[in-house]
């Protein structure tokens, strides 16, 4: 197919019900993003089978909406793109279900995207992009660096080894008794709070790999909270997290202080990896991508270092960072003007190795 007019692009990956209007110029004419956290709070985290349930019943109104703000119909759309993976396999297989039933009644190809070239892709909008560069995806599942070597070819040259940075945002926060999700809320909590007087290791950051781990970074949040004796009742017996319990009065100035301390702590690993993987590699564009590349504090840190080490960076407006569809179109563009279209046996893969970019 020669470049798409209008491309549907849908993302069903983990909580967020999304549908998209991108024309093949790459031009955002919609953007709708149904997000599930109320469904999910009160259990601290995605709970897998509600996700599924709740992508079933948005998806049709999702995209009636985004059809809607873009000013088209179905007829007017020339293929859809949807995540294929990585993700929760129940919550894809809605999306992959459904783009295939619109597809086969409208006559028009499909092609599956990887979710991870998708967060990287969204730094397209309104930037453009030279290959290759240094990519980072820090996002709730994957905490990863790739060789960006061209739109096709994409080498990861580091990972976490244990939890995501965004699952580790979560997972403080939950410690702390902050609610769900947790990066925002300890982004807010954070901002301005003198966190001098605690100090969190930096988990391999000095080390010669390009892997992640934020796993100890949590314990140590974890000791902290247990040695501080901030809260009534602690109750580590079943979860390894204190029961929901305000602290004790006059410990309450550790909560913000303790989240601004972790923040600090991810960050300084994230920008020193980030940049020494770029300088090794000799990369002049460093992009990242992914929900916790929306953190304040961490765009703020890259930009400072871009601008000490000379380097260009590319960080996507927050509402391309979280998950949503447009970036999807957006890496769908490049398959449909290669005629690099799925069939409708296409099934949800839940690893990036085994789906093409
Ligand atoms: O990319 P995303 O929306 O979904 C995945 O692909 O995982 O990322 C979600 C993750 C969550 O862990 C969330 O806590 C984190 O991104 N996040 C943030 C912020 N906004 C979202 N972490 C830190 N600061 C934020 N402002
Ligand atoms: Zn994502």
């Amino acid at each position: 197919m020669k470049t798409p007019a209008y491309i549907l692009a849908i993302e069903t990956s983990c909580d967020e019900t999304a549908a998209a209007v991108v024309s093949g110029a790459g031009e955002i004419l919609s953007n709708v993003v149904a997000s599930q956290i109320a469904d999910h709070a009160v259990f601290g985290g995605v709970v897998p089978e509600i996700a599924s349930r709740r992508h079933i019943e948005l998806i049709v109104p999702v995209v009636d909406e985004a059809l809607h703000q873009a000013d088209i119909s179905l007829t007017h759309l020339d293929g859809i793109a949807v995540t294929q993976g990585p993700g929760l396999i129940g919550a894809l297989l809605v999306g992959i279900s459904y783009a295939k039933a619109l597809a086969y009644g409208l006559s028009i190809p499909i092609c599956g995207i990887n979710h991870l070239q998708g967060h990287l892709c969204a730094a397209k909008i309104g930037a453009e992009l030279t290959y290759p560069h240094m990519g980072m995806v820090v996002s709730g599942g994957h905490t990863s660096l790739y060789h960006v070597k061209s739109e096709s070819d994409i080498t990861q040259i580091g990972q976490t080894i244990d939890d995501a940075a965004g699952e580790a945002f979560d997972k403080v926060a939950k410690l702390l008794n902050l609610g769900y999700p947790g990066g925002v809320i300890i982004e807010k909590i954070s901002k301005g709070v003198d966190h001098s007087s605690i100090n969190l290791p930096r988990p391999m950051m000095n080390d010669h790999s390009y892997d992640f781990s934020f796993s100890g970074l949590k314990t140590a949040v974890l000791n902290l909270v247990i040695k501080s004796d901030i809260f009534e009742g602690l109750d580590l017996r079943f979860s390894g997290l204190p029961e929901a319990k305000k602290p004790k009065p006059g410990k309450e100035h550790l909560i913000p202080e303790i989240s601004a301390a972790f923040q600090a702590a991810v960050v300084d690993v994230l920008v020193t990896k980030t940049f020494r993987a770029a300088k090794d590699t000799g990369m002049d564009l460093i992009v990242v991508a992914g929900g916790v590349a929306s953190n304040t504090a961490l765009r703020e840190a890259l930009k400072e270092k871009a601008g000490l080490e000379g380097i260009r960076l590319v960080i996507p407006e927050r509402k391309y960072c979280t998950d949503n569809a447009a970036m999807i179109g957006i890496a769908g563009i490049r398959h449909f003007r290669d005629g690099h279209y799925a069939g409708l046996d296409m099934n949800a893969v839940s690893r990036w190795s085994s789906i093409t970019v």
